[in-house]
């Protein structure tokens, strides 16, 4: 339920100490970041990140990921550039038209939770969809990565890339940083890859928040729920 202590998490176990970490709890303290400080982030410490991230693994070692930064001054830039276009119809489908239950359920309830979180009530839309156009900040990051992948790749492709990204998000914890994947870039990206620089044979898969955590700001008090294993898991006899 929203706002419980359950969904809740303080701000002293949020990813901000870059003391060594455990996988486990690297796995645990990640989380989408949805408020970030205006602390830079060095280029050096992202390429330390990336360079650590390309020990993914990918199917045939084909290694699809292609990974444009955007920081500091260029952020400012791109902040502008975002500011004077609109939304664009979606590179992709985000999700199917009709999401069936449980996912269905979750992706209400994640919602439902942060807006609790935030106090901004369900019948507030314009509050609700203020809130959403915060992703289109990233949230106040000073960095982003945008992840590409050449558009003939097949899924199989586009998993080796979420791969790619949970580890780039896993050694993020490790440094101290927080950060939050945004497909919501779909909705922009020939923005981006015309901002980029990126090729038309590429295609954007999703953006990525990067920066340290506003540990204060409620939003980043949620915990999103999880299915249980019985509603994902099948023992086989
Ligand atoms: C590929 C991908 C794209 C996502 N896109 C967005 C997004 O556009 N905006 C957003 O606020 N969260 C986005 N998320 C975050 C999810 O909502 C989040 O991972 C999920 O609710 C689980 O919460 P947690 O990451 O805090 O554990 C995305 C996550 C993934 C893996």
């Amino acid at each position: 339920m929203a706002g419980t202590d359950q969904n809740a998490r303080s701000s002293s176990d949020s990813a901000t100490d870059s003391t060594p970490v455990s996988v486990s709890e690297a796995v645990d303290r990640r989380m989408s970041c949805r408020a970030f400080l205006d602390t830079p982030v060095a280029d050096e410490v992202i390429a330390e990140l990336l360079v650590k991230s390309s020990r993914a693994p990918s199917g045939g070692n084909v290694q699809p990921w292609k990974i444009y930064i955007v920081n500091g001054e260029t952020m400012n830039r791109f902040r502008k550039r975002v500011a004077e276009t609109d939304i664009e119809p979606p590179g992709y489908d985000i999700y199917p038209a009709k999401l069936w239950e449980p996912h269905r359920t979750a992706r209400f309830e994640l919602g439902e939770q942060m807006y609790a979180l935030l106090g901004i009530a369900r019948e507030d839309k314009a509050g609700r969809l203020e809130r959403m156009a915060e992703n289109y900040n990233f949230f106040g990051a000073p960095a982003a990565l945008f992840c590409f992948l050449d558009g003939r790749m097949l899924p199989p492709q586009w998993s080796d890339c979420g791969m790619f990204l949970q580890t780039f998000m896993l050694l993020a914890v490790e440094a101290g940083l927080a950060t939050c994947p945004q497909e919501i870039w779909t909705t922009r990206s020939r923005l981006v890859a015309d901002f980029v620089g990126a090729p038309d044979k590429l295609m954007l898969f999703c953006g990525m928040a990067i920066g340290h955590p506003d540990t204060d700001h409620p939003v980043n008090r949620l915990r999103s729920e999880r299915l249980r294993l019985d509603q994902f898991v099948t023992w086989v006899d």
